[in-house]
């Protein structure tokens, strides 16, 4: 049998904001009333949902955002949307204001919810990979990375100035939670001196040799790149057990939530626009559950099951890279 056709949409973000999700909103908006349907905004994301706090958007409601960080619809990370009673208030909800199908923009366990809300309650929906972690299974790319990784690249060029005038030695923590991806990204594009993994054995003799190596050729800096991993302070670590066992003295930066602000970069904009016009069309066509996502470069489609994983793997390579070219 075919689907029932959908008449309206309802846009929610849910888990950290990252830069991109109001192009993505936008997108869907515009989209949605271009196919002669109606646009839904639900505010603070699942929480707000259960809370009805539910309102119609139109062309004008999204205009002027697709430059501004952050999300308009705002977001949240909702511990009733996670029970079964919860849901059924904002399937309820949703049906009040005649609103049947629903786009989320998250990360994985944002995913897990839209998956259970779907089995639960039959209704149409689509998600949108939205996080700075680049950690969602199933896609190349989360909206808000390219931005991230922007912020914190001028984070550590800005540091690596002052290093340099004293002859410093620099732990910068990134955000990304258990994901290396920041790390990754920001180490190879400033030309850092190491990446501390998540969730990995520190291979303080090897940073050591290295920081020492490179004062030894007359190098009068040495930037290590820190993944966060559970929450941030892990450099506070590193750091003393560089001064400790190794004598290397290191003074430490966390970037923080700065990595999560501002500006939408080209790619977020772009992806964020591309994803938000697919997840419409995906609904409009009959095609769901699914989540848009990029594969080989392309915006496209997936499953829900192929998204719900993190993606946390730390590939020793780009070690080597670093190491390599930082030598
Ligand atoms: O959105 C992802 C993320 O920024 C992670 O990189 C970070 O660990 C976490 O969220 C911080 O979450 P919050 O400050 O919103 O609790």
């Amino acid at each position: 049998m075919a689907p029932k056709p959908i008449r309206s949409v309802g846009i929610l973000c849910s888990g950290g904001d990252s830069p991109g999700m109001n192009c993505a909103i936008r997108a869907v908006v515009r989209t949605a009333i271009g196919f002669g349907l109606k646009a839904y905004g639900i505010q603070r994301g699942y929480q707000g949902l259960v809370e009805n706090q539910i309102r119609p958007l139109d062309v004008s409601s999204v205009g002027n955002i697709i430059q501004r960080g952050g999300t308009i619809l705002q977001t949240s990370r909702s511990k009733d949307f996670m029970t079964v009673e919860g849901r059924a208030k904002a399937a309820a909800n949703l049906r009040q204001h005649n609103v049947d199908s629903l786009i989320v923009i998250g990360g994985n366990g944002s995913f897990k919810g839209a998956m259970k809300f779907f089995d639960e309650h039959g209704i149409p929906v689509a998600g949108i990979p939205g996080t700075i972690d680049n950690d969602i299974s199933g896609t190349e790319y989360t909206i808000g990375f390219d931005t991230a990784v922007q912020v914190a690249i001028e984070a550590v060029d800005r540091i690596r100035d002052t290093a340099s005038s004293h002859d410093r030695t620099f732990l910068v923590e990134v955000m990304g939670r258990n994901s290396p991806e920041i790390a990754v990204h920001v180490a190879v594009c400033t030309g850092a001196e190491n990446i501390v993994f998540p969730n990995q054995e520190v291979e303080y003799e090897k940073i050591a040799e290295h920081i020492k190596r490179g004062m030894a050729r007359g190098k009068n800096s040495s930037i290590i790149i820190v993944a966060e991993g559970d929450g941030p302070g892990m450099s506070y670590k590193v750091q003393k057990k560089l001064e400790k066992d190794f004598n290397l003295p290191a003074h430490v930066c966390i970037l923080g939530h700065i990595q999560r602000g501002g500006a939408p970069s080209h790619l977020d904009r772009y992806i964020g626009s591309r994803m938000g016009y697919l997840a419409v069309k995906s609904l409009n066509d009959g095609n769901y559950p699914l989540v848009t996502v990029q594969r080989d470069g392309h915006v496209t489609t997936a499953p829900f099951k192929d998204c719900i994983n993190d993606k946390l793997e730390a590939d020793r390579e780009y070690l080597e890279l670093v190491r390599l070219l930082s030598i």
